[in-house]
């Protein structure tokens, strides 16, 4: 939806939580896709990735930082997954 930012969508969340309607945690990610999934072998992913849980990122599904924005706008507190070797 052009034009609805995604501190707006939380906003209107927010005012709903509790009255019957949920939450989506994906606002804006391959909404044609009935459900988004990436898998990646263990082997491939070299000595350290960090993967986005917050799904704010421009690099979905890896993390940009976005989830700073995130939450200082929304006060929520989520971050990303770190994989690293040894
Ligand atoms: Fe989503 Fe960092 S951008 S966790």
């Amino acid at each position: 939806t052009a034009g609805v930012t995604a501190a707006g969508v939380l906003l209107v969340q927010h005012f709903y939580k509790g009255k019957g309607v949920k939450p989506k945690v994906n606002l804006d990610l391959q909404k044609d896709n009935p459900k988004v999934v990436d898998a990646f072998d263990i082997e491939d992913i070299g000595d350290k990735a960090v993967y986005c849980r917050c799904w704010r990122s421009k690099k979905f599904p890896y993390c940009d930082g976005s989830h700073a924005k995130h939450n200082q706008v929304t006060g929520d507190n989520v971050g990303p997954l770190i994989m690293k070797r040894k």
